[in-house]
Protein backbone atom coordinates (compact mmCIF):
# COMPACT_ATOMS: atom_id res chain seq x y z
CA UNK A 1 0.00 0.00 0.00
CA UNK A 2 1.14 3.63 -0.91
CA UNK A 3 2.28 5.10 2.27
CA UNK A 4 0.73 8.66 3.39
CA UNK A 5 2.55 11.75 2.10
CA UNK A 6 3.03 12.65 6.04
CA UNK A 7 5.05 9.65 6.65
CA UNK A 8 7.13 10.18 3.27
CA UNK A 9 8.06 13.55 4.39
CA UNK A 10 8.65 11.90 8.35
CA UNK A 11 11.13 9.96 6.97
CA UNK A 12 12.92 12.00 4.45
CA UNK A 13 13.13 14.32 7.70
CA UNK A 14 14.46 11.49 9.74
CA UNK A 15 16.87 10.07 7.49
CA UNK A 16 18.49 13.39 6.89
CA UNK A 17 21.61 14.66 8.81
CA UNK A 18 20.78 17.92 10.86
CA UNK A 19 22.72 19.86 8.92
CA UNK A 20 21.81 23.00 6.28
CA UNK A 21 21.71 22.72 3.13
CA UNK A 22 21.14 19.23 2.73
CA UNK A 23 17.50 19.73 1.56
CA UNK A 24 17.70 20.46 -2.22
CA UNK A 25 15.65 23.31 -1.92
CA UNK A 26 17.62 24.85 1.52
CA UNK A 27 18.91 27.80 -0.36
CA UNK A 28 20.03 30.28 1.96
CA UNK A 29 17.70 32.75 3.91
CA UNK A 30 19.87 35.61 2.18
CA UNK A 31 18.89 34.64 -1.56
CA UNK A 32 15.07 33.11 -0.60
CA UNK A 33 13.14 34.45 2.25
CA UNK A 34 15.32 37.71 2.71
CA UNK A 35 15.42 38.28 -0.83
CA UNK A 36 11.92 38.00 -1.90
CA UNK A 37 10.31 40.19 0.71
CA UNK A 38 9.91 43.13 -1.09
CA UNK A 39 7.39 41.21 -2.85
CA UNK A 40 5.41 40.64 0.22
CA UNK A 41 6.22 42.99 2.94
CA UNK A 42 4.08 46.16 1.83
CA UNK A 43 1.40 43.73 2.39
CA UNK A 44 1.77 42.17 5.67
CA UNK A 45 0.55 44.07 9.02
CA UNK A 46 3.46 44.50 11.10
CA UNK A 47 1.66 43.03 14.36
CA UNK A 48 0.41 40.17 13.00
CA UNK A 49 2.12 37.18 13.59
CA UNK A 50 3.79 35.69 10.73
CA UNK A 51 3.28 31.54 9.91
CA UNK A 52 5.74 29.72 7.89
CA UNK A 53 3.96 27.19 6.75
CA UNK A 54 5.54 23.71 5.85
CA UNK A 55 8.74 25.07 7.18
CA UNK A 56 11.11 22.25 7.05
CA UNK A 57 14.04 22.96 8.86
CA UNK A 58 13.38 26.38 9.94
CA UNK A 59 16.05 28.39 7.11
CA UNK A 60 13.71 30.59 6.08
CA UNK A 61 11.66 30.86 9.23
CA UNK A 62 14.54 32.42 10.96
CA UNK A 63 15.56 34.85 8.19
CA UNK A 64 11.54 36.13 8.24
CA UNK A 65 12.25 36.10 12.07
CA UNK A 66 15.02 39.17 11.45
CA UNK A 67 12.36 41.23 10.30
CA UNK A 68 9.03 40.44 11.67
CA UNK A 69 8.39 40.38 15.41
CA UNK A 70 6.57 36.74 16.09
CA UNK A 71 7.10 34.31 13.41
CA UNK A 72 6.24 30.74 13.93
CA UNK A 73 7.19 27.80 11.62
CA UNK A 74 4.55 25.32 11.09
CA UNK A 75 4.77 21.62 9.71
CA UNK A 76 3.85 18.24 9.89
CA UNK A 77 6.34 16.18 10.32
CA UNK A 78 7.99 16.17 13.83
CA UNK A 79 11.46 15.30 12.30
CA UNK A 80 11.13 17.96 10.57
CA UNK A 81 10.10 20.73 13.99
CA UNK A 82 13.44 18.83 15.41
CA UNK A 83 15.73 20.22 12.51
CA UNK A 84 14.15 23.49 12.61
CA UNK A 85 14.54 23.34 16.86
CA UNK A 86 18.21 22.01 16.15
CA UNK A 87 19.03 24.92 13.45
CA UNK A 88 17.65 27.54 14.19
CA UNK A 89 18.35 27.77 18.27
CA UNK A 90 19.76 31.56 17.68
CA UNK A 91 16.54 32.70 16.40
CA UNK A 92 13.68 34.01 17.79
CA UNK A 93 11.60 32.19 15.51
CA UNK A 94 9.19 28.85 17.42
CA UNK A 95 7.77 26.11 15.72
CA UNK A 96 5.61 23.46 16.23
CA UNK A 97 3.41 20.51 14.60
CA UNK A 98 0.83 21.69 12.63
CA UNK A 99 -1.09 19.90 9.30
CA UNK A 100 -2.41 22.52 6.56
CA UNK A 101 -4.42 19.57 5.56
CA UNK A 102 -6.50 19.64 8.24
CA UNK A 103 -8.92 22.62 8.93
CA UNK A 104 -10.22 21.98 12.04
CA UNK A 105 -6.41 22.78 13.22
CA UNK A 106 -6.34 25.64 11.63
CA UNK A 107 -9.81 27.00 13.48
CA UNK A 108 -7.88 26.08 16.60
CA UNK A 109 -4.72 28.29 15.47
CA UNK A 110 -7.08 31.00 14.54
CA UNK A 111 -8.84 30.95 17.92
CA UNK A 112 -5.31 31.34 19.14
CA UNK A 113 -3.65 33.23 17.17
CA UNK A 114 -6.14 35.90 15.47
CA UNK A 115 -5.35 36.76 12.02
CA UNK A 116 -2.09 35.85 10.32
CA UNK A 117 0.43 36.27 7.69
CA UNK A 118 1.54 33.40 6.01
CA UNK A 119 4.42 32.86 4.40
CA UNK A 120 4.67 29.64 2.54
CA UNK A 121 7.21 27.75 0.08
CA UNK A 122 6.94 24.60 -1.63
CA UNK A 123 4.23 23.06 0.10
CA UNK A 124 1.23 22.76 -2.24
CA UNK A 125 2.78 21.77 -5.18
CA UNK A 126 3.87 18.44 -3.82
CA UNK A 127 0.11 17.74 -2.00
CA UNK A 128 -1.58 14.82 -3.29
CA UNK A 129 -4.93 16.55 -5.29
CA UNK A 130 -7.18 15.33 -2.73
CA UNK A 131 -5.85 16.98 0.07
CA UNK A 132 -5.46 20.59 -1.52
CA UNK A 133 -9.16 22.16 -1.15
CA UNK A 134 -8.60 21.16 2.44
CA UNK A 135 -4.95 23.21 2.64
CA UNK A 136 -6.48 26.00 1.30
CA UNK A 137 -9.61 26.35 3.83
CA UNK A 138 -7.01 26.27 6.47
CA UNK A 139 -5.09 29.06 4.56
CA UNK A 140 -8.59 31.37 4.43
CA UNK A 141 -9.08 30.52 7.78
CA UNK A 142 -5.52 31.50 9.99
CA UNK A 143 -5.55 34.77 7.27
CA UNK A 144 -9.12 35.89 8.28
CA UNK A 145 -10.16 39.71 7.87
CA UNK A 146 -6.56 41.22 8.09
CA UNK A 147 -3.97 38.74 6.93
CA UNK A 148 -2.21 38.48 3.91
CA UNK A 149 -0.37 35.12 1.94
CA UNK A 150 2.59 35.22 0.22
CA UNK A 151 2.29 31.43 -1.39
CA UNK A 152 5.32 30.48 -3.43
CA UNK A 153 5.51 26.96 -5.13
CA UNK A 154 7.53 24.78 -7.90
CA UNK A 155 6.14 25.94 -11.47
CA UNK A 156 4.68 22.72 -13.44
CA UNK A 157 7.74 23.60 -15.77
CA UNK A 158 10.54 22.33 -12.99
CA UNK A 159 9.32 18.78 -13.65
CA UNK A 160 10.91 18.04 -17.21
CA UNK A 161 14.23 20.21 -15.93
CA UNK A 162 14.09 17.51 -12.78
CA UNK A 163 13.56 14.61 -15.20
CA UNK A 164 16.82 16.24 -17.49
CA UNK A 165 19.27 16.50 -14.85
CA UNK A 166 18.50 13.44 -13.42
CA UNK A 167 19.00 11.58 -16.38
CA UNK A 168 22.42 12.85 -17.30
CA UNK A 169 24.10 10.26 -14.87
CA UNK A 170 22.78 7.86 -12.64
CA UNK A 171 24.66 9.79 -9.24
CA UNK A 172 23.98 13.27 -10.85
CA UNK A 173 21.66 15.44 -8.54
CA UNK A 174 21.86 13.13 -5.53
CA UNK A 175 19.68 16.00 -3.60
CA UNK A 176 17.31 15.60 -5.82
CA UNK A 177 17.42 12.06 -6.07
CA UNK A 178 16.62 11.64 -2.34
CA UNK A 179 13.64 13.15 -2.69
CA UNK A 180 12.61 10.69 -5.19
CA UNK A 181 13.67 8.10 -3.22
CA UNK A 182 11.40 8.65 -0.15
CA UNK A 183 7.93 8.65 -2.70
CA UNK A 184 7.91 12.60 -2.48
CA UNK A 185 6.49 14.07 -5.78
CA UNK A 186 7.48 17.66 -6.52
CA UNK A 187 5.76 19.69 -8.89
CA UNK A 188 2.85 17.36 -9.28
CA UNK A 189 0.53 19.21 -10.71
CA UNK A 190 -0.55 21.35 -13.77
CA UNK A 191 -0.14 25.51 -15.00
CA UNK A 192 -2.79 27.67 -13.08
CA UNK A 193 -3.75 25.48 -10.61
CA UNK A 194 -2.19 27.51 -7.97
CA UNK A 195 -4.11 30.32 -8.92
CA UNK A 196 -7.27 28.38 -9.50
CA UNK A 197 -7.59 26.42 -5.69
CA UNK A 198 -6.89 29.52 -4.41
CA UNK A 199 -9.59 31.52 -6.35
CA UNK A 200 -12.25 28.79 -5.74
CA UNK A 201 -11.88 29.00 -1.99
CA UNK A 202 -12.84 32.52 -1.83
CA UNK A 203 -8.76 33.77 -1.90
CA UNK A 204 -7.79 36.72 -4.26
CA UNK A 205 -5.15 37.18 -6.07
CA UNK A 206 -3.48 40.74 -5.71
CA UNK A 207 -0.24 40.27 -7.12
CA UNK A 208 1.83 37.30 -8.40
CA UNK A 209 5.04 36.42 -10.94
CA UNK A 210 7.98 33.70 -11.70
CA UNK A 211 10.84 33.73 -9.78
CA UNK A 212 13.87 31.41 -9.35
CA UNK A 213 14.86 28.39 -7.04
CA UNK A 214 18.79 28.37 -7.23
CA UNK A 215 19.13 25.15 -5.57
CA UNK A 216 22.09 23.66 -3.37
CA UNK A 217 22.05 20.84 -5.95
CA UNK A 218 24.89 21.12 -8.75
CA UNK A 219 24.72 19.12 -12.56
CA UNK A 220 27.62 16.98 -13.49
CA UNK A 221 28.93 20.25 -15.30
CA UNK A 222 29.50 21.90 -11.71
CA UNK A 223 26.72 24.58 -12.88
CA UNK A 224 23.36 24.76 -10.11
CA UNK A 225 20.21 23.48 -10.83
CA UNK A 226 17.83 26.30 -11.36
CA UNK A 227 13.59 25.94 -11.17
CA UNK A 228 11.05 27.48 -12.10
CA UNK A 229 9.03 28.89 -9.04
CA UNK A 230 5.33 30.61 -9.37
CA UNK A 231 4.75 33.37 -6.52
CA UNK A 232 1.30 34.94 -5.74
CA UNK A 233 0.21 37.29 -2.73
CA UNK A 234 -3.32 36.66 -1.58
CA UNK A 235 -5.76 37.58 1.34
CA UNK A 236 -9.54 36.67 1.54
CA UNK A 237 -11.88 38.23 -0.55
C1 LIG B 1 9.82 21.31 -0.03
S1 LIG B 1 9.80 21.39 1.72
C2 LIG B 1 9.98 23.16 1.93
C3 LIG B 1 10.46 23.54 3.31
C4 LIG B 1 10.54 25.04 3.59
N1 LIG B 1 9.28 25.71 3.29
C5 LIG B 1 11.67 25.71 2.83
O1 LIG B 1 11.39 26.44 1.88
O2 LIG B 1 12.82 25.47 3.19
C6 LIG B 1 8.08 21.12 2.11
C7 LIG B 1 7.80 21.02 3.60
O3 LIG B 1 6.38 21.03 3.77
C8 LIG B 1 6.04 20.11 4.79
N2 LIG B 1 4.63 19.74 4.54
C9 LIG B 1 4.13 19.05 3.49
N3 LIG B 1 2.79 18.91 3.61
C10 LIG B 1 2.44 19.55 4.77
C11 LIG B 1 1.21 19.74 5.45
N4 LIG B 1 0.06 19.21 4.99
N5 LIG B 1 1.21 20.46 6.59
C12 LIG B 1 2.37 20.96 7.09
N6 LIG B 1 3.57 20.78 6.51
C13 LIG B 1 3.61 20.09 5.36
C14 LIG B 1 7.05 18.97 4.63
O4 LIG B 1 7.20 18.21 5.79
C15 LIG B 1 8.31 19.76 4.25
O5 LIG B 1 9.06 20.08 5.40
Amino acid sequence: MEQSVRTNWQNYWSDLPQEPGLPIWDSSGQVTATAQLPLFQPHFAENLPLLDIGCGNGTQTAALAAEFPTVIGLDFAPAAIDHARALQADSPATFREYDLADPDAAVDLHLHLGDSNIYMRGVLHQMPDDLRPAAVTSLRTLMGATGHLFAVELSPAAGPTMQAALAQSPDAVPKLQRVFRHGLKPASWQEGKLEALLENAGIEIIDGGMITLHATDTLPDGSILDLPMAYVVARNR
